[in-house]
């Protein structure tokens, strides 16, 4: 992501990490909008931040979100980032009954929000250079906290989503690559397809190949030249007494 230049609208700007990543990217010379439900936050962070703008905003309403999102590309067509931070923790109890009411918020906030926010204002991205979707995940997402059971859960469940929509804007990216539409204002895809492609490395046609170890040569890449016939099924390549790579040597 480029660090100036941009219009970036940030979930839950008005506290904690949002406001600070929302003063931090303002400082670099970016638009910054902040959104959050607590109007008192809001006006507290752009008053501090000459420039900075707000806009009141509940992630668990569905047409809040649309509301917001149609505001924005009205009044900020130039806008290029989404940071979708806004969240929610709060300690649950996993071994025994579940606070209903806790999980739909917990939910509704941490994982329907982000996803409902970038699906509304994808297509406008999509149109955008040095487009960007950013998501405040949780290292909860991977070794979860046993006392927040819930939010631990919507962090790896939006990990998960992430990785399919990187997947999914990649895929788009090299489809236009493939037909010789890529063009330069439309780097979103491209940039994403190449996030894409490291998380997949190595699973694509024509990522690089890696050389066949030689145990000749103590585990070092063979030289390709030294390179054997391919194996069958079942076949094993060994180091023979020349100091060659045979295949289908029984083990001395
Ligand atoms: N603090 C940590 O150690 C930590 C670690 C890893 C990840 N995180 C993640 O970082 C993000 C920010 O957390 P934080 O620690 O900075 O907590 P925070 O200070 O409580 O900030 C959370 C922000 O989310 C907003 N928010 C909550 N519910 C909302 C809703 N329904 N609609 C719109 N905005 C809503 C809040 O604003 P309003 O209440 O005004 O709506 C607030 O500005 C969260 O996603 C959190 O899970 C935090």
């Amino acid at each position: 992501m480029k660090l100036s230049g941009n219009t970036i609208f940030i979930t839950g700007g008005g506290s904690g990490i949002g406001r600070g990543l929302a003063e931090a990217l303002h400082k670099l010379g970016n638009k910054v909008i902040i959104a959050g439900r607590r109007r008192s936050h809001l006006d507290a962070a752009i008053a501090a931040n000459p420039g900075m703008e707000a806009v009141e905003l509940d992630i668990t309403d569905p047409t809040s979100i649309n509301q917001v999102a149609a505001k924005l590309i009205a009044e900020h067509p130039d806008l290029n980032v989404l940071i979708n931070n806004a969240g929610i923790m709060q300690p649950d109890a996993a071994a025994g009954k579940i606070d209903d009411a806790l999980m739909v918020a917990t939910i509704s906030t941490n994982l329907m929000g982000p996803i409902r926010m970038t699906s509304a204002l994808i297509e406008h991205l999509k149109g955008k250079s040095d487009a960007v979707v950013a998501y405040t995940s949780s290292v909860l997402g991977f070794v979860p906290l046993a006392a927040t059971a819930i939010y631990s859960s919507t962090k790896a469940a939006v990990h998960s989503y992430i990785l399919s929509q990187r997947f999914m804007l990649g895929s788009r990216a090299r489809d236009r690559a493939a037909l010789g539409a890529h063009r330069t204002h439309e780097q979103p895809g491209g940039r994403t397809g190449d996030a894409a492609r490291a998380v997949h490395r190595g699973s694509h046609r024509g990522a690089p190949h890696r050389r066949r170890r030689d145990p000749c040569r103590g585990g070092q890449a063979a030289p390709s030249q030294r390179r054997p016939e391919r194996t069958q099924p079942g076949q094993r390549l060994q180091c023979a007494n020349d100091g060659n790579l045979r295949r289908g040597l029984t083990p001395s």
